[in-house]
């Protein structure tokens, strides 16, 4: 007799799964909600999760387990906010602090930010464990409080709640430390279930390619943006994607509280070129995607002057003071926590900058405790790394390339060595090529 789908044991779909046939939606959403629930050990959820990762997933399965993991918990409605609400997520990068100025910046234009953020997974830093480098910053607003605060200034950052995308929350967790996450059935399932349930009108995707993202060349990246976009619009949601490089880290400042002090500099239009660059091309998205501008070159004028005239940073002194934060870290960010020492990592030859390797980078800031390796490890948000020199930068021998923060002098032999190992020197000048490498809109 031919089992009926439901009749499968866990470990028969695991093995479907691991031989490469598809599964159903009702097997997809039964996995989805047993796992949210807690019925579905996470060891029974990393072996499906590594088979997936294998064996990919059909497009009828990316959007059937996307939208299981959606209903995992609730759905909410932010249709009475006036206004398209209007997000922006990135697949993950290396000092990719883009959200945290983004979404106030482009809030003060008038486009309302709903932001369901993650926190580190892998190499690549979250949105979260950045905001709560903040001193007293909550991230945990229930759905009602997350719509009033979206109702009166207009945006707010929020963790998965319990009620929200569940299944999610978990498995973010889990393919953190399974080695499943580089994986595009997986990507689009985990991002898009949280964002159509916050309740969004349309979201703009930053799909990062190069060295420091999960996708490594550009053919892989417009595969992931093609999936998000398809899904979400399947979903019935306005999303878009830009390829951006990460080939290199993304400004300056790697690590949650040094991130968090970079990115005050970008809301008021100042600090690092390619942190300034990627928030005009993705502000620019939202602006035209929420109907507050009719051109890109229109959205730019907007966007700059929100920076220019404090307008940004007034918001976001009140979102920090509405969740529970010291707003007065955006006027005076020498209060937010800080390493007690500041290691040079010097050039051990002259020459020009060719490349800095993100990835390398980006590992060396979780080893020092900005990120995770196991789920219950606890981030430090002192410590991390600061650039010196950016790619294209000709720098003597003995002159500084990076900073680590670090708490304690001794002991980091082997992080000085993989920060140094991470730049390499030569003789040809470089220019680096434009961030946006393509755009994506079905
Ligand atoms: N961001 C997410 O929210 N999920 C992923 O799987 C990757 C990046």
């Amino acid at each position: 007799m031919v089992k009926t789908p439901e009749l499968r044991s866990v470990p028969e779909l695991i093995a479907h799964k691991r031989d490469g046939g598809a599964l159903s939606d009702a097997e997809l959403r039964s996995l989805v909600n047993r796992y949210a629930t807690g019925e579905l050990p996470d060891y029974q959820m990393a072996a499906l999760a590594m088979a997936i990762y294998f064996r990919g997933m059909t497009p009828a399965e990316t959007t059937a387990y996307t939208l299981a993991m959606r209903d995992s918990g609730r759905v909410m409605d932010l249709s009475k906010i006036p206004g398209k609400k209007i997000d922006k997520h990135s697949t993950g990068g290396v000092g990719d602090k883009i959200s945290l100025s983004l979404a106030p910046i482009v809030a003060a234009c008038g486009v309302p930010v709903p932001m369901m953020a993650g926190r580190g997974l892998g190499h690549t830093g979250g949105t979260l464990d950045k905001l709560e480098a903040i001193p007293g910053f909550h991230v945990d607003l229930t759905p009602k409080q997350f719509a009033q605060q979206l109702a009166t200034l207009g945006c707010a950052i929020i963790g998965q709640t319990a009620d929200l995308a569940p299944a999610d929350k978990r498995l973010y967790a889990l393919r953190d430390v399974t080695a499943t996450i580089e994986s595009i059935p997986l990507i689009t399932g985990s991002i898009l279930s949280k964002k159509l349930a916050e309740g969004l009108d349309g979201l703009v995707m930053d799909v990062k390619v190069g060295r420091g993202a999960f996708m490594k060349n550009v053919d892989d990246a417009r595969v992931l943006a093609k999936s998000l976009v398809r899904v979400g619009r399947q979903a019935g949601k306005d999303v878009r994607a830009l390829l951006t490089r990460m080939d290199d880290p993304l400004g300056l400042m790697i690590g949650n509280a040094l991130e968090v002090r970079e990115s005050f500099l970008t809301l008021r239009g100042e600090g690092p070129a390619d942190l300034l660059e990627c928030t005009l091309a993705l502000g620019s998205e939202m602006l035209q995607m929420g109907g507050v501008a009719k051109s890109r070159a229109e959205a730019h004028r907007r966007l700059l002057r929100a920076m220019r005239d404090g307008s940004a940073a007034s918001l976001m002194e009140r979102m920090i003071a509405a969740q529970g934060g010291d707003k007065r870290v955006v006027a005076e960010p020498d209060r937010l926590p800080a390493a007690k020492v500041r290691i040079p990592i010097t050039a051990p030859k002259g020459g020009t900058v060719q490349q800095i390797d993100a990835l390398e980078l980006g590992l060396t800031g979780v080893a020092l405790g900005a990120g995770r390796t196991q789920t219950d490890d606890v981030v430090d948000p002192r410590v991390g790394i600061e650039l010196a020199a950016v790619v294209g930068d000709r720098v003597a021998a003995g002159a500084p390339l990076a900073y680590l923060h670090v708490n304690e002098r001794r002991g980091h032999g082997r992080h000085v060595a993989r920060v140094r190992d991470a730049f390499t020197l030569g003789a040809r000048a470089v220019s680096l090529p434009p961030l946006v490498i393509e755009r994506i809109t079905r």
